[in-house]
């Protein structure tokens, strides 16, 4: 076990006890508390509504859906992204159609995405990628010139802003993910902000096998309610203990939001003086979260990426490889190799790129112990 995991969720100790409150209410699968947390959660981000699910997949998915992607149709999605992005649109009968990123911001490039359009897209997903959003006026006009939707992967982004605006905000359906990994947490769990309350009412129904009438809704009525299942849904919902957990985690998310920037940035005054090493490109449209802190090993380092974790892990400091590339996993390999996307960009940043430990309760001393050890590594060969 390293002595510096790669992350760990910041708990107050306050979380028990907010659980079991839930559990000695009774409400134990969707009940009031799922309401209020998707009522802060939509507050908090500036949308109109939020639609709490299992997981980001799962909300993916489920937003990929009411936008009408099924059966026959693509989506156009950024290989680099951790491999759930092209699971959803798989989950719906549709095809991912990889398209490259950005080298600098490692996010899906619109003009990629336009050159991948065929006459089936049906939507374009870009991902705000380890919390860095995505330049979404640009797939905006993309999508309404070529009449095609556009549904964000939000997976790592609550508390990132585009242009100003929250992630969360914009006009498209945005999915967050509430894994442990990401920047607040239920366990498992996902979010969809969405800004038309009929979109939200009919995500609520399918989440909920169709059914036209919440149990909290029955639950509360004063007259007996026969429920009808106007179209067939999924069970994709979200507990009252998840629930109590994501409202205490949202009263912690400015101090993360803080705490994560600050070590961002203390990790980049550092990595700039080391040879080889290339910290975050930060652009000036966008604050991003931080969710994770990805470092790039410069061509001609004496030590490469993968020889770089191993003596960090020999060191008791754990890091994971940058953002996989889905295109190159057996379960999306192109049959045909000829037929394989030329995903230059992707290919590269996915083999030269590490994540470094990043959390809010990382003391800088772990994060000194980290930075010494990355400068000795790359330092001692240089010289
Ligand atoms: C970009 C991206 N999309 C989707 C997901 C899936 O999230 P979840 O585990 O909540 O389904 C993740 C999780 O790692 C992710 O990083």
């Amino acid at each position: 076990m390293s002595e510096i995991p790669i992350t760990r969720p910041h708990f107050t100790g306050e979380e028990g006890a907010a659980v079991a409150a839930a559990i000695a209410s009774g409400w134990v699968s969707q009940g009031p508390r799922v309401k209020e947390f998707e009522d802060a959660f939509a507050a908090r981000v500036g949308a109109a509504e939020a639609v709490a699910t299992t997981s980001c997949t799962t909300a993916l998915a489920l937003a990929l859906h009411v936008c009408g992607v099924g059966p026959g149709d693509e989506v156009i999605v950024p290989s680099m992204s951790f491999i759930a992005t092209a699971n959803a649109v798989w989950h719906c009968g549709a095809t991912p159609v990889f398209a490259d990123i950005d080298p600098h911001t490692y996010n899906l490039d619109a003009r990629a995405a336009e050159r991948a359009l065929t006459a089936r897209t049906k939507a374009i997903m870009p991902v705000h990628q380890v919390g860095l959003p995505a330049d979404m006026d640009a797939f905006y006009a993309l999508g309404e010139r070529h009449g095609v939707t556009i549904v964000e992967d939000a997976a790592c982004a609550i508390g990132a802003l585009y242009k100003g605006r929250p992630i969360g905000s914009l006009p498209s359906l945005a999915c967050f993910s509430l894994h442990p990994r990401k920047v607040i947490t239920t366990g498992e769990g996902g979010m969809i902000t969405v800004q038309d309350p009929a979109v939200a009412a009919r995500l609520r129904r399918l989440r909920a096998h169709g059914m036209d009438t919440s149990d909290l809704a029955r639950h509360t009525a004063t007259d007996v309610v026969i429920e009808a299942y106007p179209e067939r849904g999924f069970n994709y919902r979200m507990t009252d203990m998840q629930a109590a957990l994501g409202l205490c985690q949202l009263k912690e998310l400015d101090w993360i939001l803080e705490r994560r920037r600050a070590l961002a940035q203390r990790y980049t005054e550092a990595i700039e003086q080391i040879p080889y090493l290339q910290a975050p490109y930060d652009p000036p449209y966008a604050q991003r979260t931080w969710q994770s802190y990805c470092v790039r090993v410069a061509r001609g380092a004496p030590i490469g990426r993968t020889g770089l974790m191993r003596r960090l892990l020999a060191d008791g400091i754990a890091t994971r490889r940058g953002v996989m590339a889905s295109h190159e996993e057996v379960s999306y390999a192109a049959p045909d190799p000829d037929a394989a996307p030329s995903l230059p960009h992707t290919e590269a940043a996915t083999r030269e790129t590490l994540m470094l430990p990043l959390f809010p309760d990382l003391s800088e001393e772990q994060q000194d112990r980290v930075i010494a050890c990355l400068a000795t590594c790359l330092l001692a060969h240089a010289a």
